[in-house]
């Protein structure tokens, strides 16, 4: 998974050139099964349990350090858990051999933090790399390819700028642009808007939102900003740093209104307004609520 890691993006090969045959999407794209996550003897999550159903916009959540983007590793083909399977597709992605790893993973992408693009290439370069490294396109496919993603996602017209000449928020788009390059199925994101101005912030959530409703695609968000969390989670699940488990799943605006476990309320209250104050006011999603 080398590849992965350096370009940060996966995904299905598209019938056109023929490398991958593709299976049918299944309806629950990934489960994870009582996983545990850890660096040599420090455990960091452990009884992970849960289902991302396709369509959904799930949420990874959970204060600073609990884990979340070691958990998120473990579906991208980054780190094998300690204990435990993911299954994708139905297939489990840690007991199959490399190949079969590598073909499944094919049909994710990933936008990790500041975008991850190569400072060295224009916008256009980094979608065509990625294009390149996994079809056969001819040179003047990939250019119409990475300049239809461009588009999708607000930059037509930026193809042959640098990452360094467009704003953060832009740079993050563009790493979504490469991570749809392959057409993926599962689409995850680590902390997407971290560093980013509401406003930015707040483009990139519609951009998820629809991606969601236009591409069908599967989406996996790794995040603590309660603002994107009720602005686009369908489901959830919460780590705990302390129990160092999962402490609640589900709708995270059922979880902070309705959720058993008083830390999981508080984690989704903090800073929010109080639940009368929201019912009669704001919509009950926060100054950002749908
Ligand atoms: N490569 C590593 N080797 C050893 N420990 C690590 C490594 N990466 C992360 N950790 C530790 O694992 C724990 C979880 O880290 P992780 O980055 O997954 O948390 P996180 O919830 O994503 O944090 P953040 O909100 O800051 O992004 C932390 O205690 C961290 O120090
Ligand atoms: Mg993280």
């Amino acid at each position: 998974m080398v590849e992965q890691s350096t370009t940060g993006t996966t995904g299905p090969v598209s019938a056109a050139s023929g490398a991958v045959a593709a299976a049918p999407p299944s309806d629950t794209p990934l489960v994870i099964e009582d996983v545990t996550m850890a660096y040599g003897d420090f455990v960091v999550q452990e009884h992970l349990n849960f289902t991302v159903e396709r369509g959904d916009i799930f949420i990874i959540m959970g204060g600073s350090g609990c884990g979340k983007s070691t958990v998120m590793r473990a579906m991208i083909g980054m780190q094998a858990p300690a204990k435990g399977r993911v299954l994708l597709d139905g297939q489990s992605l840690w007991e199959i051999d490399e190949n079969a790893r590598s073909l499944l993973l094919r049909r994710c992408g990933v936008v990790f933090q500041k975008g991850g693009l190569w400072s060295s290439m224009t916008l256009a370069e980094n979608i065509e790399l990625t294009l390149e490294q996994y079809t056969d396109l001819s040179r003047k496919e990939m250019r119409e390819v990475s300049k239809l993603k461009l588009a999708l996602v607000g930059l037509a017209g930026f193809e042959k700028f640098y990452p360094s000449e467009i704003s953060g928020g832009m740079q993050r788009r563009a790493g979504v642009a490469r991570a749809l390059a392959l057409e993926p199925e599962l689409l995850f994101f680590d902390e997407p808007s971290a560093g980013l101005d509401p406003i930015s912030s707040r483009l990139l959530d519609d951009l998820i939102l629809e991606l969601r409703d236009s591409l069908g695609a599967t989406i996996v968000v790794v995040t603590h900003e309660l603002a994107s969390i009720f602005a686009i989670g369908s489901n959830s699940v919460v780590l705990d740093p302390v129990k160092k488990t999962q402490t609640a799943t589900g709708d995270p605006r059922w979880l902070r209104d309705h959720s058993d476990n008083p830390d999981v309320r508080e984690f989704l209250n903090r800073g929010e307004a109080s639940g009368e104050q929201e019912s009669a006011g704001n919509g009950g999603g926060g100054a950002r609520g749908p």
